[in-house]
């Protein structure tokens, strides 16, 4: 049941204020500024004495994982990376026990993420699964883990679960921050913040009539290019990989860091680049990044918590806390692959070649 919309993506982008409110309900503690992640099954002591954090996960869950590990390095301050789970798989991995792994997955039956959980248990590692079904054979092949509660996901493209999951790292990283060094104010902060996620993204969501104009546009371009830095750059891997799946438009992501190494001789007035560019730190630095792909005559979108000058166009987002900023700046590039893949007629629930989940090697 589509509930009114034309496709399940449409219908599951819509949902994302409903299933972030789900993911966060009865979790918070405001007592201690914490969150309770019940089937996490890692006490506080253990928690203390994780060294390194390790994250697994495939497509999307990887993007989310991504995110993820900066969450964690942010707010647990404990040293995070993310990796595809597969590359993970065939390389020999060391596998260090004072390393807690973490397997994402939406489906929680994807083979690669699977096969990889199986081969550290094996070896005796601790593994946790930030998974979305209930039950699945990766969230019943882990030590603990947390759910992502976004609900039944139809669409081939993930688009609530990466939300959710993101979120779910953000209460993972929060949960750990405040059983080693995070101070109760910054528990607060980023509690504040995660509430206040469901009401800006419905404003976000409200603006979907801009960004099908800006589609009508885009649609032309053969090629498109899309930048980020530090928080924008798992963003940018997103939305690059969301608009390819379903448009069939090539896509790239780089760190706007690296466009002077190279990327910078594709950009001319044919190659469109979304640009993702948060009020932070790193603001002037991807103001420059701007500048040098406007010199280059190449059209830009900015999505940012401010017009940008150097932009044709800019997608303003509502502000949140500075290290929950990701997870609202990836939603309207979502609506923005929605429109250019339906302004070009494609089958959109079920984009050519992909499968719902990956179960096979
Ligand atoms: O079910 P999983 O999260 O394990 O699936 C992983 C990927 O196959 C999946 O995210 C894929 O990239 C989607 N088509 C994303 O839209």
């Amino acid at each position: 049941d589509m509930g009114g919309h034309d496709t399940y993506m449409h219908k599951e982008i819509s949902e994302q204020p409903d299933a972030v409110d789900r993911v966060l309900r009865g979790r918070i503690d405001d007592r201690f500024s914490t969150v309770h992640l019940g089937g996490l099954n890692l006490d506080a002591r253990e928690a203390r004495g994780v060294r390194r954090i390790k994250i697994l996960g495939c497509g999307t869950s990887y993007h989310a994982g991504l995110i993820g590990a900066q969450l964690i390095e942010e707010l647990a301050r404990i040293p995070a990376d993310a990796e595809p789970a597969s590359e993970f798989r065939y390389r020999n991995p060391v596998v260090d026990p004072d390393t807690l792994y973490v397997a994402v997955s939406q489906s929680g039956e994807t083979y690669d993420v699977l096969a990889a959980v199986q081969e550290l248990k094996r070896k005796g590692a601790r593994v946790l699964g930030v998974v979305n079904v209930v039950g699945s054979a990766i969230a019943r092949e882990t030590d603990g883990g947390v759910y992502v509660h976004a609900g039944p996901e139809v669409c081939v493209v993930s688009t609530k679960c990466f939300t959710n999951t993101v979120v779910s790292f953000a209460l993972l990283a929060l949960h750990l921050g405040r059983i080693r060094d995070l101070s109760v104010a910054d528990g607060k902060r980023i509690i504040a913040g995660l509430r206040r996620l469901p009401e800006q993204i419905s404003e976000i969501l409200a603006t979907e009539g801009d960004i099908e104009k800006l589609a009508a546009q885009y649609a032309q371009a053969s090629s498109m290019m899309f930048i980020g830095r530090v928080r924008g750059y798992p963003v940018a891997l997103e939305a690059s990989l969301k608009l390819k799946e379903i448009s069939y438009i090539h896509a790239e992501a780089y760190p706007a860091s690296e466009l002077k190494h190279g990327p910078l001789a594709l950009i001319e007035p044919a190659l469109p680049t979304v640009a993702i560019v948060p009020d932070d730190d790193l603001l002037e630095k991807n103001r420059a990044a701007l500048e040098e792909i406007k010199a280059r005559s190449g059209p830009i979108l900015a999505v940012a918590h401010q017009e940008q000058e150097k932009a044709d166009h800019t997608i303003v987002v509502p502000k949140n806390e500075t290290e929950l900023d990701a997870i609202l700046m990836g939603i309207p590039l979502q609506l923005l692959a929605y429109h250019t893949a339906l302004a070009l007629g494609r089958d959109i629930d079920k984009p050519r070649n992909l499968a719902k989940s990956v179960t096979v090697e």
